[in-house]
């Protein structure tokens, strides 16, 4: 979609969103204060009139825009809406669907794969502080689960040493982004730890399928986050209309697989990124843009 394009959904959105004002005031009361579980879900918003799934991106034709407007409404208030150049070609909004091509592959238009627990975007400079992901249609047979593990719960469990060490120790985070497209294994010299920020109540950063220990002992300790994140995960099984709005800088999140028909009746799932340091990113970089390619050092 070319930017003024957007910009004129982004303003639609923002007046006519949808969203109620208890609705918003759950959004702003989690952008502020937070909370244990690292997430929000708004149930049973109005999303409009949802046409029969697509089999692909190229078949989306979907001429009701109000779960786009309310997803951004939603996204407008935790922070910048943005996007990548590797996910659904830089769109804002990314819908999700079944593709029968991404059978068994580790993607979110995947069905028949579990997606692991993870951060999104951990190893990116630019990494979305809020995602946000709004079902416009539940899988028929009720069976895909998402999963929020939340960095509170997790360091409930972890011992005083162990916080010390993922506060210090680094893991090399690859990257799953290609020139174009996701799903690779790149080595960009992304050395942080786990725990970052104030020791006292840290953010996460979590991804055991992309990230290198440099010791068994850091591999250990990574495995043994893993179950203990595992553990503690909440699930949520998204129905038409649920909005969940995940912390991303404070939680890892995972997705069950899933059956699919492609008769139309399959899972769809709409997401947005929020950033809450556009103007910071923007002046580091020198280049004002929602869109990011790869950033690795700002
Ligand atoms: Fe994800």
């Amino acid at each position: 979609m070319p930017t003024r394009e957007f910009d004129q959904l982004l303003s639609a959105s923002i007046r006519h969103g949808g969203l109620s004002q208890a609705q918003i005031a759950d959004i702003l009361d989690f952008k502020l204060f937070g909370n244990a579980k690292g997430f929000v879900l708004l149930e049973d918003t109005e999303i409009g009139e949802i046409p029969p799934t697509p089999a692909s991106r190229t078949d989306l034709n979907k001429v009701d825009d109000r779960s786009e407007r309310l997803l951004l409404q939603a996204t407008a208030l935790l922070g910048e809406p943005i996007g990548y150049v590797q996910e659904s070609g830089g769109c804002i909004v990314n819908n999700f669907f079944p593709q029968q091509t991404q059978s068994r592959a580790a993607t979110s238009d995947s069905f028949d794969t579990e997606l692991d627990l993870h951060t999104e975007n951990a190893f990116h400079a630019i990494q979305p502080d809020y995602l946000l992901l709004l079902c416009l249609r539940q899988d028929p047979a009720a069976e895909a689960v998402t999963y929020i593990a939340s960095a509170e719960r997790i360091l409930e469990r972890l011992s005083y040493e162990d916080q010390v060490f993922f506060l210090n120790e680094p893991y090399n985070f690859l990257s799953d982004y290609g020139h174009s497209e996701k799903n690779q294994r790149i080595d960009i010299n992304k050395h942080q730890t786990v725990l970052y920020g104030d020791p006292d109540a840290p953010f996460l950063r979590f991804d055991p399928q992309f990230m290198v220990a440099y010791s068994d002992r850091a591999q250990r300790a990574l495995d043994r986050l893993r179950a203990v994140a595992w553990e503690v995960v909440e699930p949520v099984r998204l129905t038409r209309g649920d909005l969940l709005v995940i912390d991303n800088r404070r939680t890892a999140h995972a997705r069950s697989p899933f059956t699919a028909r492609f008769d139309g009746s399959d899972r769809w799932m709409q997401r947005t990124f929020a950033s809450c340091n556009l103007r910071f990113y923007t002046e580091k970089l020198g280049k004002q843009s929602r869109i990011f390619e790869l950033v690795t050092e700002l």
